[in-house]
């Protein structure tokens, strides 16, 4: 029987790489029924909601999904898609790895690390009010659940993956309450770890090795909104965000989709660059078990990537996105 999968294409380039991506893996054999949902602006036209229930019933049947990019109005409006999605399915990790590609510019070689990010708290709550009319007041919550739990995550997929290293980074030495509960809890999963070595660092100095030694890094833990910022400038070390796939991962399911945005800017154009997404869906087939295919598309990715002007211009080519779809299906055979 086919793998069912919620398909939510999103809005901006959500549609034209979501369509990319669903040709490359139809085209790599892999047995997959999609269930396509409109959600963000679209959805509001039509349902009056960003993210009608039946999407999370949906998520909740299927237990996964990919998803392209849904843009969040700044400053009012509704509140991001994405955050829903992830609080109501309680994805509580979001995974973004992080390796050199062959054929894909970067002024590195040798990265191959995960970001794991910690999904549903910290200031993404989004607890905001105004004190009198001249000031603003943001809550970060940390708690002691959602701490563990995403440092024993880190901690099992690094045994999982054979990696060596854990990394917690934290701003403790001026939210000592907040980060220095996290830290607290990721101190306290460590030990139940000892095959493991753990390593914390206060989250401006790990900016600086990151940029100026990203190849020691391996598994790297952080609360909600660290892990977005880092992760993005991680996408930056190895090439960009055209090139950064990621996962939202949770006890019951899982919802796969690229880091970047919604890229208003190129929407519409058949500039959009589909690889993230593709291997976002990639790292969805390994998910279900389908590698053989996950593997096809790696390779024919390979391939792909060693001709310039197949690929978008972006990476410096000079193809839209349907055309490099279309090349990666060739190269598959
Ligand atoms: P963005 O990632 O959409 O764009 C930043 C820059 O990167 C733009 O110049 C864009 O053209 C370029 N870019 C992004 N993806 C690309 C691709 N696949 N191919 C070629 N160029 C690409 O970030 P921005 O502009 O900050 O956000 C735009 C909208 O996306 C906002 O409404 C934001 O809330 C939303 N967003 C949604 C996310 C999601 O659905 N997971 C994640 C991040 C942002």
């Amino acid at each position: 029987m086919a793998q069912k999968v919620t398909l939510i294409p999103g809005d901006g380039i959500g549609p034209e790489i979501s369509a990319a991506t669903v040709e490359v893996i139809n085209a790599s054999g892999a047995d997959i029924e999609w269930e396509e949902y409109e959600a963000g602006l679209l959805a509001v036209e039509k349902y009056g909601t960003p993210l009608p229930e039946h999407i999370i019933e949906s998520l909740k049947r299927n237990k996964v999904g990919l998803k392209g990019p849904v843009s969040t109005p700044v400053g009012k409006g509704f509140r991001s898609v994405n955050v829903e999605l992830r609080l109501a399915m309680n994805f509580y990790a979001n995974v973004r790895p992080l390796k050199n590609m062959r054929h894909i510019e970067s002024r590195y070689t040798g990265i191959d690390m995960v970001f794991v990010r910690e999904n549903t708290e910290d200031l993404y709550c989004g607890i905001e009010h105004m004190v009198g009319k001249d000031a603003a007041q943001g809550i970060k919550i940390i708690t002691r659940e959602a701490s563990e739990r995403i440092c024993r995550f880190a901690f099992e997929l690094a045994r999982k993956e054979g990696r060596k290293t854990v990394l917690a980074g934290h701003k403790a030495n001026i939210l000592k309450l907040s980060d220095g509960l996290f830290l607290e809890c990721a101190r306290a999963v460590a030990k139940e770890y000892p095959d493991i070595k753990f390593e914390d660092k206060i989250v401006d100095a790990l900016c600086v090795d990151l940029v100026k030694t990203p190849e020691r890094f391996d598994v790297i833990v952080l609360p909600n909104l660290y892990g977005d910022i880092l992760s993005d400038m991680g996408a930056g070390l190895i090439g960009g965000l055209g090139v950064a796939p990621g996962a939202n991962i949770g006890d019951n399911g899982a919802l796969f989709e690229a880091i970047h945005g919604s890229a208003p800017d190129i929407a519409g154009q058949n500039k959009a660059n589909p690889l993230a997404m593709i291997l976002s869906g990639v790292e969805m087939l390994r998910y279900l078990g389908f590698s053989e295919e996950a593997n096809k598309i790696m390779q024919a990715i390979d391939t792909v990537l060693a001709q310039k002007e197949k690929l978008t211009p972006d990476l410096g080519g000079n193809s839209g996105t349907k055309e490099m779809a279309r090349y990666i299906i060739e190269a598959m055979g």
